[in-house]
């Protein structure tokens, strides 16, 4: 601890370095500081030519009013636990918000679980609530299947349709192009579009399975974008029926306020 502490943007090295902190850190690999290599920023803090603290930094709009406002979005940060308890994750983010600042982000965003810590650095959760889990049986017996088709996988106008919803939201993150691979390829997602038979796409459904410890499994819904209730009515009939294992389906809600 007697040498000093300098904060840097991270060149090769220490991005190789940093995916091994957070390796340890985290106790698991971390598999966005591979997947986001190509679009994030990455500051660190080395001390005695060691990363001992860093996070990743992304710069994009978020909807707000209907209109985007560029936004910093920290994830994946973490300190070495040698290193903890000396307010250097305080030191990091200020450090990790500089560039993106200076870029024209406006807001930040944390994507974290850790609510209190994020609380604690000034960001403030509209819920401290993560997902929410419906019994697959109440969903199978409020909702009908309506007349509307359902079509495996993600098209252009499926994309549309998400970017003209998120806009009527205040925090959705206009995707960029990479976005929707990226998630799909980290969280093994299954996507189908909805539509009235012939018209236009006005559902989308992102979804993953989890397997349970032992026996069964429960879905998780990442995406549910509907352009009205009659459409929502039917993704939640289809949720109902998809498959009679799940006794549970869950709703992932991203965590995020403004700060
Ligand atoms: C969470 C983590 C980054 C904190 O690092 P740190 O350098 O010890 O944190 P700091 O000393 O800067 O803490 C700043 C403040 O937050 C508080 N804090 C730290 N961790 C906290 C937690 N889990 N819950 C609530 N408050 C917490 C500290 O007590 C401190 O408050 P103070 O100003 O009253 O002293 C570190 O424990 C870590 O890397 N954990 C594993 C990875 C992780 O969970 N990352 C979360 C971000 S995605």
């Amino acid at each position: 601890m007697n040498q000093q502490l300098t904060f840097a943007p991270a060149d090769d090295g220490l991005w190789e370095q940093y995916s091994q902190l957070a390796t340890r850190a985290y106790g698991h690999p971390v598999g966005d500081i591979t997947h986001l290599r190509e679009h994030a920023d990455l500051q660190v803090a080395v001390r005695g030519g060691r990363v001992v603290a860093g996070g990743l930094g992304l710069l994009v709009d978020q909807f707000f009013g209907g209109a985007p406002v560029a936004s910093a979005c920290l994830g994946d940060g973490c300190v070495a636990p040698e290193e903890r308890g000396e307010h250097l994750a305080a030191d990091m983010v200020t450090e990790r918000l500089r560039p993106l600042i200076d870029r024209g982000a406006v807001i930040s965003t944390v994507v974290t679980s850790s609510t209190g810590y994020a609380r604690r650095l000034g960001w403030e959760a509209p819920t401290g609530v993560l997902a929410w889990a419906v019994a697959t049986d109440d969903l199978k017996c409020s909702f009908t299947t309506a007349d509307f088709e359902v079509e495996h996988g993600l098209t252009d106008e499926a994309e549309a349709l998400q970017r003209d919803l998120a806009r009527q939201w205040n925090g959705p993150v206009h995707r960029p192009t990479w976005w929707p691979r990226w998630k799909h390829d980290k969280s093994n997602l299954t996507t189908y579009r909805f539509a009235r038979p012939g018209h236009l796409v006005t559902g989308l459904l992102s979804l993953t399975t989890k397997r349970h410890e032992r026996h069964g499994m429960s879905l998780v819904v990442h995406d549910f974008w509907a352009a009205g209730q009659p459409t929502a009515a039917a993704m939640l009939a289809f949720l109902g029926h998809h498959n009679t294992r799940a006794r549970t389906i869950e709703f992932r809600r991203g965590c995020c306020g403004g700060r």
